[in-house]
């Protein structure tokens, strides 16, 4: 751990803002899969967690653990990072759970999904350098999770820089979550590379909705809703932290069949241990 980041924690600014749904969001959320929030944390955090996140990436903290790696790439692999991810920071940091981005994105998280207070929140974040970040193809958050378990969650997506066409902002297909998980395989049919994709049909992909986002503002979508990015190649780094919230996913008798997830972990384990399959 370095000494910038615990320095950092001690000057983390509370932060009062609170970020409310507009008339008419839950429905909307219900029938399209997502919806976008203009504000979701203030300028002061925004500008504090722009400082944690540089140095959690200039670290490249949790590598050794696999908390850290590149999406489009294989684990390790030679090369400059296109689309690096840093998987659950405020374990290492739980003062990440005391901002007011976590605090907003799970109260509008129950009122969207109509639960009490039986959610937790697990966080990530996606970073794109500017002009060689990389894109995300269509796909589905869950099919990235353990399909002996069924789940009840959504993403909130801030992005900590404006989010343009030019440096990736996200596309949705509106109505997309209400199917099952679509068949995905993993980028360059190589298991030992994180990022999932699947192939929408092109009447379905021409119904996508790209989603630019301003900085400090939020895209919310479920479990389910299809959505990709695009590269980033603008002059500006598209930095991105997302939480995931969740009710407590329910084990099914019968695991959903997902090939891909198998393999993922197989993968995973093989670069970093055993005892790192809890934490694919
Ligand atoms: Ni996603």
């Amino acid at each position: 751990m370095t000494a910038l980041l615990d320095e950092l924690m001690t000057r983390r600014p509370d932060v009062a803002f609170e970020a409310e749904l507009a008339p008419g969001q839950v429905e909307e959320f219900r029938s399209r899969g997502f919806i976008q929030v203009p504000r979701i944390t203030s300028d002061e955090e925004l500008a504090w967690l722009g400082l944690v996140y540089d140095a959690l990436f200039q670290e490249r903290v949790g590598a050794e653990k696999g908390d850290y790696f590149d999406l489009s790439r294989p684990y390790d692999s030679d090369g400059e990072d296109l689309v690096p991810q840093i998987i659950t920071p405020e374990v290492r940091f739980p003062e990440l759970k005391q901002t007011a981005f976590w605090r907003n994105g799970g109260k509008l998280a129950r009122q969207l999904m109509g639960v009490d207070d039986s959610v937790y929140g697990w966080g990530h974040m996606i970073r794109k350098p500017a002009r060689i970040g990389g894109g995300l193809p269509w796909h589905q958050d869950e099919a990235y999770w353990d399909p002996g378990f069924d789940y009840r969650a959504l993403g909130c997506w801030m992005p900590l820089d404006e989010a343009t066409i030019e440096s990736g902002c996200m596309s949705m297909i509106p109505g997309s979550h209400q199917g099952d998980i679509r068949p995905h395989r993993h980028i360059g049919d190589d298991p030992a590379v994180r990022g999932l994709q699947t192939s929408p049909d092109p009447a379905e992909a021409a119904r996508a909705v790209p989603l630019p986002t301003p900085a400090g503002g939020a895209v919310m979508h479920d479990r389910r809703t299809l959505h990709m990015s695009g590269p980033n190649t603008s002059a500006n780094v598209r930095r991105a932290y997302a939480n995931e919230w969740q009710t407590r996913p329910v084990a099914r008798s019968e695991p959903y069949e997902r090939p891909w997830h198998t393999e993922g972990v197989e993968a995973f384990a093989k670069r970093f241990g055993d005892d790192a399959r809890a934490r694919f």
